[in-house]
This record gives C-alpha cells, structure tokens and sequence, in this order.
C-alpha cells in the first residue's frame, strides 16, 4: 500500500496554509511512513524535512520516492523513536505527524515534542477523534473502538490536553471523507477481501478486523474522525 493511513495531499496542504508563517528552517514529521505529507510539505515550504520513522522499509520507500520526483535533497530520513525527538532535534520549527501519534500516545506525544520546539514554533498532529459525546456515538462504532482504539477521545479532551501541556491552540481541521477512500479504503478492502480465507488465522483476523473497520466508517460518518491538531508553543513558554 502506498498510503499507510487515511491522508491526502490537500488535506496536508490545507493545514499548512493555516498556519500563519511560511518559512520554517527545521521541520521534523514523525512517523512520516512512506512519506506522502514528507513530499507534500517539501515541495510546498521549498526546506528540508526531516523525516523520522522506525521502519527501514518504508524510508525505503520514502527514499526512492523523493529520488524520483528529484527531491532528495529536500527529504533526510532518521530511523529512529519518534519519542526521541528532542534529543536530536532540539529546536524545531515545525513539527509535524500524521497519523502516527498514537503510536506513542496522543498526550505523550504533545509533551514529548513540546521541549524540542521552538518558542513561536509550531506543531501539527492529527489524531482519531470522537467528533460528539459518547453518548451520541451509535453503539457499534462505541464497540468497534473500545477494542480498536480504546485511547480515542473527543476532539474537546484533546483540546484540552494540548492546552495543559502548554501550547496554544491555532485550528483544527478534519481529514476529508475522500482521504479515507482514494488510496486507503478502496485498496484496502479487496486487499482485506482476499485474505479472508488465509492459511494463518491471525491473517484471517487482520483481514476481518480491517473490514469491520470499514464498515463502521461507512455507517458512522460524522462520529469520529482524523482530527489535525494545529498548535503553537508560545514565545514565553516555560521549558
Ligand atoms: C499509520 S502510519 C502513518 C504514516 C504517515 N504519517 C501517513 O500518514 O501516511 C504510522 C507510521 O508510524 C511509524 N511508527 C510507529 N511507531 C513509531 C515510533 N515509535 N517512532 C517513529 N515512527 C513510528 C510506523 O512505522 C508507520 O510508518
């Protein structure tokens, strides 16, 4: 799969453009995977990004992708824990992760990279979110996640946990319902289709879990979503 996760390019692009600066001199995207938004915000910003994720192969991918649109110049890859982004770079202009937060946790994610940023700096992570309270989420999307993402909290939690960590809140912006189809969903779901009757059950289970995913995507439109989370660290912050 080219995409690793829900994302397109617009999106990426439409939350740039919320920010209001355009230069930013180290710009950092954690967990980037095969590196769809790295290109995206390379091309557009015209700076180097920094490219941090701990699978070789997808940098690998990252790699031969930015040799073929004649980027390399633009994309350096680290094979590294995003959690241990501030002690390679400790002064960030622009940090930024799609999709891949919750690897290490929304909220430690925020603190974490909060001490690496600069002061005026800014941060863009986007995170599954509930979009109202729980008890308007119909019950199979309620059940799908309390397994699937039992972390996932509503936008105003998440809200909340960037503000008490200290940054101050710019925009949000949801992931359009086209950058969980195009690319994502549509390849995914004959992909799942055809390992249904896989040799290994835990293949089988994969496959199972995925469409069921689908499904509920399909059905509970409007209850939860990708959320980007534009944040800036204030000039006088403490750290
Ligand atoms: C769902 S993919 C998203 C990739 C990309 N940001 C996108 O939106 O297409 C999550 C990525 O996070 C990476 N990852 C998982 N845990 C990580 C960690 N602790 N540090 C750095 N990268 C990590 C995975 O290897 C994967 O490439």
């Amino acid at each position: 799969m080219e995409k690793l996760g829900p994302g397109s390019n617009l999106d990426t692009l439409q939350v740039l453009a919320m920010i209001p600066q355009d230069s930013f001199p180290v710009v950092v995207d954690a967990g980037s995977g095969a590196g769809r938004q790295t290109l995206a915000l390379a091309s557009q910003l015209r700076t180097p990004v920094h490219a941090v994720d701990t699978s070789e192969r997808h940098l690998g991918t990252l790699a031969r992708y930015a040799e073929e649109f004649g980027m390399d110049e633009l994309v350096h890859m680290h094979c590294m824990d995003m959690a241990d982004i501030p002690a390679r770079f400790p002064a960030i202009d622009l940090l930024w992760s799609e999709c891949a937060a919750y690897h290490i946790g929304f909220p430690r994610a925020l603190e974490t990279w909060f001490p690496a940023i600069r002061p005026d700096g800014y941060a863009v992570v986007s995170e599954l979110s509930w979009l109202r309270s729980m008890d308007e989420v119909p019950r199979a999307a309620r059940e799908y996640f309390r397994s699937g993402y039992p972390d996932m909290r509503t936008v105003d939690d998440n809200l909340a946990i960037a503000r008490a960590v200290g940054y101050d809140v710019i925009a949000t912006h949801l992931l359009s319902r086209a950058a969980w189809i195009d690319g994502y969903y549509d390849k995914l779901e004959p992909l799942a289709n055809s390992l249904l009757q896989h040799a290994e059950q835990s293949v089988r289970n994969f496959a199972q879990q995925t469409l069921s995913g689908i499904r509920i995507f399909d059905s509970a439109e409007g209850n939860y979503g990708y959320v980007f989370y534009v944040l800036r660290k204030p000039r006088h912050a403490v750290s």
